[in-house]
């Protein structure tokens, strides 16, 4: 061997032991929970299965959910990836999506004619739906919803029987279902498939209790509770969410709310000057939970970045709303970084202080035994789970998201209220 041969060959087999280094170190401890120190056991939690709420309990045992094995199930370590480089990856290119608010009858008689009653909440947000169960919906009432959604950004329905499998069903009608390769899920795989077990079921665990427990964190009144800030769900990915349904099954008497807020309202205050300036602009997301960077690993986690437009058009109103959030909108592309800080501190503003384009819900249903649920779009809201209950106060859901379309903009697109004919003061 020539000795510039021999050099290259050592200089291979350094750089796969340093691979092999931060493998192994990158293995030592599950990550990406980026608030915490404390160290997880991944897989099946049996020890929480006993601190599931009865009617959390009760939903599970009606529907033959099998929790045998324990409860969540958090995916294994060796499922969970390590690299930035890898999460990024995961749905990185465009798959087929059906935008079925798109093939709603525009009056909604099929859902309406089945309710017994329709009411907004508020002028410019949120519509609960009343003598309804969402698990006896047909394809068309399914496409009508997707079109109410679409409209009123966040829709609610009280009393339902829903199985977590119903739940999914539906999700999947919706979308392509996002299966989160970190979260807490329901176990519902009826396949031996080692591969497909590892992605998780798509149905996710919203539960307090066991997250702060679990993972460390430590909830306090005076920083705000358990809440969870303003928010939208998975804008990192490559096609991000469009319908979330989450189904509470176990609600706190008082306390727990959520509030949503409506994007294309928020477009709708800034002026018209302002509006042109964004149109067409992208900003970078990130996502919520971090991995290692494979060129710099011991320099700390990080999130994964992509770039969306900044007002999207959504493809069944036609609508434009806009598409930021304080928890995971980083930069305006092209600006300068204190430029794009200023610009995103009062969008981000614009979404929060204005509560005449919010809706706060209250689960609780009327009839004991029977959970709640609140379906909304992604595309065209934020969100905060409000933290003002307490550990005794008993809380867990279910959460389904839909993946939609590859985020665009259409410059001939309008406003919410230039398409409606409103006042644009
Ligand atoms: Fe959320």
């Amino acid at each position: 061997m020539s000795p510039s041969a021999a050099a290259v060959a050592t200089n291979q087999s350094d750089d796969s032991d340093l691979q092999q280094t931060i493998l192994k170190l990158a293995n030592l401890k599950p990550i990406g929970q980026g608030r915490s120190n404390k160290s997880i056991e991944t897989g099946p939690q049996l020890e929480w299965l006993e601190k599931l709420p009865q009617p959390t309990r009760n939903r599970f045992e009606k529907y033959g959910i099998d929790l045998s094995r324990g409860y969540p199930i958090i995916p294994d370590n060796k499922d969970i990836p390590k690299f930035v480089d890898e999460a990024f990856e995961i749905r990185n290119k465009e798959y087929p999506y059906i935008e079925r608010g798109k093939n709603a009858d525009p009056e909604k008689k099929a859902l309406f004619g089945a309710a017994t009653e329709v009411i907004d909440l508020t002028k410019h947000i949120g519509t609960e739906i009343v003598g309804l169960q969402l698990s006896d919906l047909n394809d068309k009432q399914k496409d009508e919803l997707a079109l109410l959604v679409a409209e009123r950004v966040v829709v609610f329905f009280r009393d339902q029987d829903l199985s977590p499998q119903k739940q999914l069903e539906l999700g999947n009608y919706w979308g392509q279902v996002e299966r989160h390769p970190q979260a807490p899920h329901v176990p519902l795989n009826n396949t031996t498939d080692p591969e497909e077990i590892a992605k998780g079921s798509g149905i996710s665990v919203i539960w307090r209790h066991f997250f702060n427990e679990f993972y460390g964190f430590k909830p306090s009144f005076k920083k705000g509770g358990i809440s969870s800030g303003w928010h939208t769900d998975l804008v990192h990915e490559f096609q991000p969410a469009g319908i979330t349904h989450l189904h509470n099954d176990t609600i706190p008497k008082t306390g727990g709310d959520t509030a949503w807020v409506s994007g294309y309202a928020a477009y709708d205050k800034l002026s018209p000057a302002l509006q042109q300036f964004l149109d067409g602009k992208e900003a970078i997301f990130v996502s919520a939970h971090e991995y290692l960077d494979r060129e710099n690993p011991l320099k700390g986690p990080k999130r994964i970045e992509r770039a969306h437009p900044l007002v999207r058009t959504h493809p069944t109103t036609g609508w434009k709303s806009l598409f930021v959030n304080r928890a995971m909108t980083r930069s305006i592309v092209g600006l300068e970084p204190e430029e794009s800080k200023v610009i995103l501190e009062y969008l981000f503003q614009v979404y929060e202080k204005n509560l005449d384009i919010q809706v706060r819900f209250k689960w609780q249903p009327t009839k004991e035994g029977l959970g709640t649920s609140a379906i909304w779009d992604n595309r065209i809201s934020q969100h905060f789970a409000i933290g003002d209950y307490e550990a005794e106060d008993l809380r867990h859901g279910t959460r389904v998201t839909s993946l939609a379309e590859v985020p665009y903009f259409d410059p001939n697109s309008k406003s919410q209220r230039q398409a409606l004919g409103l006042s644009l003061d």
